[in-house]
């Protein structure tokens, strides 16, 4: 998307889609207008592109911290910050770097296991090239941050495939914003309410050390926060923080590949793994567009857009603008500063980012002690992630 990015940036910085109904902002410094002045730019966008502020549109689907405004978006955050601060966050490393040796302990048993089978190194000269091979997305950066997130909310990391299934349809579904429905979207809704329902029901009765039991402690507490409303809070968590970080590992790991003096850097140097995440972040971003809906007419880049249209704020374009980043096309890992907004900007700057943060560090450092020397299998180019909101590869085959 990058070029036609740079060809929006210049051309048609902000423009209308006419066949989807929907503005699309391509600038840094709009993007940031967009996503932070919640006063113009509401985040209550509903499938019609009207700001749904319905009381009884908030009972039916409860208020999920990403598509509510303040005030009640500052009253449902305050709930669920504690939870996701830096300081809470670190005490999770130890049970993160377990996660992650498991995953690759399986990833090397297998390799080896393959090595000595009928079929290993023995019966075919030649071919041991294609030993020890896997996928660093399904057999790692997937898992990690879905057992990770289970383990946080209370629920059996066992239920996994599940979560992905209703994840996929849930992130296919965001596209419908631009036209199209999903026939899967009401279905895995209600698979989704239904299996909540009944761990919250299991919590009530007895309460665990998890975020399921303290949501439900608070909203015993406070009146503001209702059954509803946890449901779309722990389904968010699964879907926002999980492919999202999946893609961060698999987008660091096929970039930092396709630019081996930088991978050759880190190799070295381990401290420069923050660095080259936020690079990643910024160069490759896992969520390259959010949408918002305006409610009054604004004006932006010299386009007047006026009230109740569906806004697109491109993200992953406005982390390449050479307007805000010198030599913007360049992957470099010792940028510095590197103000990206892969994480939003305002308000609702991401809650999980601290968490994505530490994950995909730990991810990184994992791979780089336990599997050095990692190539592609081939060039075969890579599957993209469904859906034009995420940003990353279904499949990321290794050696
Ligand atoms: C919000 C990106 C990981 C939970 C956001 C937003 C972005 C984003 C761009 C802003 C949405 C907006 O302005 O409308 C990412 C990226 C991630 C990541 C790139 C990984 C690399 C996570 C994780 C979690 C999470 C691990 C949870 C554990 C959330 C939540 C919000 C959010 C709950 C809504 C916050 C609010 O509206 O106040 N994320 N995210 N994210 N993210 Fe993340």
């Amino acid at each position: 998307p990058y070029p036609v990015y740079h060809l929006m940036r210049q051309a048609q910085p902000v423009m209308y889609m006419e066949q989807m109904h929907i503005w699309s902002v391509f600038r840094y410094a709009d993007v940031r207008t967009v996503l932070s002045d919640y006063a113009r730019f509401s985040s209550q966008y509903g499938q019609s592109g009207v700001p749904d502020k319905s009381a009884s549109a908030e009972a039916r689907h409860g208020s999920s911290l990403i598509t509510t405004d303040p005030p009640r978006h500052t009253k449902l955050r305050s709930l669920v910050n504690r939870a996701f601060t830096p300081r809470a966050v670190e005490a999770l490393e130890p049970r993160i770097k377990e996660i992650a040796h498991e995953l690759i302990d399986q990833i090397v048993e297998r390799g080896a296991r393959s090595l000595d089978g009928p079929h290993g190194s023995h019966g075919a000269p030649g071919h041991n090239s294609v030993h020890g091979t896997f996928d660093l997305v399904e057999d790692f950066s997937y898992p990690l941050p879905v057992i990770v997130i289970a383990e946080l909310l209370g629920v059996p990391s066992s239920h996994r495939k599940q979560f992905k299934e209703w994840s996929d349809v849930v992130v296919a579904s965001a596209d419908n914003m631009i036209g199209g429905s999903n026939p899967d979207s009401g279905r895995v809704h209600q698979e989704m309410a239904e299996y909540f329902h009944h761990i919250m029901a299991e919590r009530r009765q007895e309460p665990k050390d998890d975020l399921i039991s303290a949501l439900l402690a608070a909203e015993e507490d406070n009146e503001h926060l209702s059954e509803a409303d946890i449901l779309s809070f722990c389904w968010l968590l699964l879907v926002a923080g999980n492919e999202t970080t999946t893609n961060l590992i698999g987008n660091a790991v096929r970039t930092l590949l396709e630019h081996p003096d930088q991978y050759a850097m880190l190799t070295e140097d381990r401290s420069l793994i923050p660095g080259a995440l936020e690079e990643t972040l910024r160069y490759r971003s896992p969520v390259q567009a959010m949408f918002r809906v305006t409610t009054e007419d604004v004006t932006l880049a010299d386009r007047t857009i006026p009230a109740g249209e569906r806004v697109i704020a491109w993200i992953g374009s406005a982390n390449r603008d050479e307007e805000r980043f010198a030599q913007a096309d360049r992957f470099d890992i010792t940028r510095n500063p590197n103000p990206h907004i892969a994480f939003g900007h305002g308000v609702h700057f991401c809650l999980g980012a601290p968490l994505a943060r530490l994950e995909a560090r730990v991810a990184l450092e994992t791979i780089l002690d336990r599997l050095p020397n990692l190539s592609r299998i081939n060039d075969d180019p890579l599957e993209p992630a469904r859906g034009f909101i995420v940003h990353g590869v279904t499949s990321l085959p290794l050696k």
